[in-house]
């Protein structure tokens, strides 16, 4: 049997190298599997709920579609699409947000959060909440139930999604669809615990809201090395024993190197290799799989025709599939 995985990134930013280790290139490595479907999408409807901006999302789908492709998806393998080309994903949304109750969306931990938030500093407590905030789980069931996808690798913050789209699922079903023929299959979170932990310059979970981010590729080697540079680590001096697990900087070797160069790395840490060192090894082994993804990232920025090609095709493999199904949801 195929197993179909689907994953989405909200446009809204640019990607750091906890996006690349902890999602992209596990999803990458996932799709050269045989019997595995793989569905990637930029989720560009999701972007408009955080950022009304139209200039940064445009710019950030074409950066965020430039990653993939950079970092080897194949898209002969993979159906790689932009949600907002597939108008059967909100037409799906709305006959799921029909279904869904208020009080499940109101536990939704996103919105709870913007919630919490405006009571504490003693603002409406809707301040600031758009529909497309409160019902972003819904748009996000809708992604996912479209294709059937049994696995979904994601962050450890969308597991309560994940959980709704059951629950939207299993109530669709029960409505709508005879037991022997259910339009929904119930789909799983993945979450990768290896990497989900990979920490940022600070020690604490790399992300954007910390500003303790290595960058991919905006900024080029040069922007690696100056955030490599700001890793924190103790004072001790070159000569002096070091304990491995002191510093992020171990961490994040590890996610680019083999266990061998990993075991090496603790040794000559414990026998006194210099900080200094030790950022210039890690600059060259993010830079020995970076660098040459690099290039084509940059190719393929200079080159947005052809981005726009891909996306094309993806589209139309992903309508290939969508529009049918559609068919039979509205005949129900
Ligand atoms: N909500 C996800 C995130 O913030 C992005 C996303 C949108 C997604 N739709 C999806 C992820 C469907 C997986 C499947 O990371």
């Amino acid at each position: 049997m195929t197993t179909r995985v689907l994953t989405g990134i909200n446009t809204t930013g640019t990607l750091h190298i906890g996006n690349y280790v902890g999602a992209i290139r596990p999803a990458i490595q996932a799709s050269h599997q045989p019997d595995v479907q793989s569905f990637f999408f930029m989720a560009d409807l999701h972007a408009l709920i955080k950022c009304q901006n139209p200039d940064r999302i445009e710019r950030s789908r074409l950066q965020i579609a430039a990653t993939w492709l950079a970092a080897g998806l194949d898209p002969d393998r993979v159906i790689f699409y932009r949600q907002s080309d597939i108008p059967e994903i909100p037409l799906l949304s709305w006959m799921l947000t029909c279904v869904t109750a208020k009080g499940q969306m109101n536990r939704a931990h996103a919105y709870k959060a913007a919630l919490e938030a405006n009571v504490e500093n003693a603002e409406d407590p809707d301040a600031g909440i758009s529909m497309g905030l409160y019902s972003y789980p819904i748009l996000m069931a809708a992604d996912i139930l479209m294709f059937n996808a049994h696995k979904v690798p994601v962050g450890k913050d969308q597991i309560q999604h994940l959980e709704m789209a059951r629950d939207v699922a299993t109530r669709f079903n029960y409505l709508y669809a005879s037991e022997e023929h259910p339009f929904f299959v119930m789909p799983e979170a993945v979450v990768d615990t290896t990497h989900e932990v990979l920490p940022g310059l600070d020690g604490r979970k790399m992300s954007k809201s910390y500003n303790n981010v290595i960058p991919l590729f905006e900024g080029g080697a040069k922007a690696i090395k100056e955030a490599i540079a700001m890793i924190k680590t103790d004072s001790r001096l070159p000569g002096e024993p070091k304990d491995p697990d002191s510093t992020s900087l171990t961490a994040l070797y590890e996610a680019f190197a083999t266990p061998q160069e990993a075991l090496e790395f603790r040794q000559k840490l414990q026998n006194g290799l210099g900080w200094g060192e030790a950022k210039e090894e890690l600059f060259e082994h993010i830079e020995r799989e970076i660098g040459p993804m690099r290039a084509r990232y940059e190719e393929l920025m200079a080159n947005p025709g052809k981005i726009e090609e891909i996306l094309q095709e993806g589209a139309r493999k992903a309508r290939a599939i969508a529009v049918p199904f559609m068919a039979r949801v509205r005949g129900a």
